[in-house]
């Protein structure tokens, strides 16, 4: 049984965010994902997301291919998390590339493609764009 454990913020949720959590519950038994609380974006940005944290976690967790979700609270806990939840695997999108390589003695490192042309910022920046 393999547990696979992925972080993000799902901010204005799209279609790249399925195909990943898709791709990483199929490397695994069970998929858990750790979703950035507000105030760790706001800290990382300089602005809150679109959606709350309460909303974001909701849609989340109503995914057939996630089966437990969490309020990521800070970057620094990534290890804590990984080890918290026994996970085997940690995906991220190959925006990523290379940054987690030091996570390796704790579990499989796994970086996945993203989908192209797609994105929250651009999709904010789109919205905000419309007269
Ligand atoms: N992701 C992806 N393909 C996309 C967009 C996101 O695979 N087109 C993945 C990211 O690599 C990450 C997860 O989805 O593993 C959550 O990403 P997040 O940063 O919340 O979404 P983005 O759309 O990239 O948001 P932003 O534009 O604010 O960075």
């Amino acid at each position: 049984m393999k547990t696979v454990i992925t972080f993000g913020t799902f901010d204005v949720f799209h279609v790249g965010h399925i195909n990943i959590l898709q791709r990483a519950a199929a490397l695994g038994d069970t998929l858990i994902v750790g979703v950035s609380t507000d105030a760790l974006n706001y800290s990382k940005k300089g602005r809150n997301p679109i959606y709350p944290e309460r909303d974001r976690m909701k849609i989340i967790n109503s995914l057939r291919y996630v089966n437990l979700c969490f309020p990521e609270e800070s970057l620094e806990k990534k290890a804590d998390y990984i080890k918290q939840f026994n996970a085997d695997i940690l995906v991220m999108g190959d925006d990523w590339e290379g940054k987690f390589d030091h996570f390796k003695d704790l579990c499989e490192v796994v970086y996945l493609k993203r989908t192209p042309s797609i994105s929250t910022t651009e999709i904010i920046e789109v919205i905000n764009s419309v007269e």
